[in-house]
């Protein structure tokens, strides 16, 4: 607990020769001409991005224009091209100190594994990718309690001990909001964690990892197909089209102006009158995989 009795959920890893010297904190992310290739193909290339402490940043795009990739390409699962650090070090050397939700759609219905068990599976190392059921022994007595805070901070209290497959689609998101976050990260990487919810669910899940961002201090690079959802929270946004980027304040970069020069076609953003953006006209990148839209 803090002075003011408040329970801390996330207990952050701070580099103390930093905080003692008083220089200016090293981006959380930071990308100098990066870029990958997949396949023998080059999808983004050129790009320069700096996440600070604490910010919230978005990745957006149209399907297939590597988005993934790139969230990818910090967890150092897959290379990358140019100068790429994350929390000051190489990718995939900090994933420790990296919460991670894949891109995924819902538990089958008939799976049996509680919530409260996929959350706990969090804190078993580097083990990214879909959870899986393991072995579960009673050890490190102080894990149950800090796995219990966690899900009371994402409001997934009254559902941890259902079998997840039961849970809705938003509640099976939180509790896996919350696995990425039992390790106590610095840095959340979330690759579209609102698809596959209704409105309601995506403005709630929304609050709640803009809620962790700016609370907890956690920083987030967010995939996100639609930035509505999200807006009240960016501090700033990659723009992915095919083969280049932009990067930004979301005011700068989500114009009909910038957008235009980044995909080479006229294309418009609107803003609709309860504030919401619309781009109009963005093409697809020429290589779509389409899994989203399979049953
Ligand atoms: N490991 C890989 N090898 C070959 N192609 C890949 C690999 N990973 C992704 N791709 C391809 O790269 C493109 C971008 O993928 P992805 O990053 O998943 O796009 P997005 O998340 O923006 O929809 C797709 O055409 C995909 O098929
Ligand atoms: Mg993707």
């Amino acid at each position: 607990m803090d002075p003011a009795g408040r329970v801390s959920y996330v207990v952050r890893h701070r580099v103390p020769a930093q905080a003692r010297s008083g220089e200016a904190a090293e981006a959380v992310v930071s990308l100098r001409g990066a870029g990958v290739r997949v396949g023998g193909r080059t999808l983004w290339s050129g790009v320069d991005l700096d996440v600070g402490d604490g910010e919230f940043t978005a990745v957006l795009g149209p399907n297939g224009v590597g988005k993934s990739t790139l969230v990818k390409a910090l967890l150092g699962v897959l290379p990358a091209t140019g100068e790429v650090r994350v929390l000051g070090e190489a990718p995939g050397r900090a994933s420790h100190r990296i919460g991670y939700l894949p891109q995924r759609r819902s538990f089958d219905a008939s799976l049996r594994i509680r919530g409260i068990d996929i959350v706990r599976l969090g804190l078993d190392g580097d083990r990214w990718g879909l959870p899986m059921p393991a072995r579960l022994s009673a050890r490190r007595r102080g894990e149950q309690q800090h796995i219990a805070e966690v899900i009371e901070l994402v409001g997934a209290t009254a559902y941890a001990h259902r079998p997840i497959g039961e849970c809705s689609g938003g509640e099976q998101q939180r509790l896996l909001i919350a696995q990425a976050l039992v390790r106590r990260p610095q840095l959340l990487l979330l690759d579209e964690p609102l698809d596959s919810l209704d409105l309601s669910h995506q403005g709630a899940v929304a609050a709640l990892i803009g809620r962790i961002c700016r609370e907890e201090r956690v920083s987030v690079v967010m995939v996100a197909h639609d930035v509505n959802p999200i807006l009240p929270w960016l501090d700033r946004v990659v723009y992915i089209a095919e083969g280049g980027a932009v990067t930004g304040r979301p005011e700068d970069v989500i114009t009909t102006e910038t957008l235009s020069r980044l995909y080479g076609v006229p294309v418009e953003v609107l803003r609709t009158s309860d504030g919401r953006l619309v781009v109009v006209g963005q093409p697809e990148a020429p290589a779509v995989h389409s899994d989203r839209h399979t049953p």
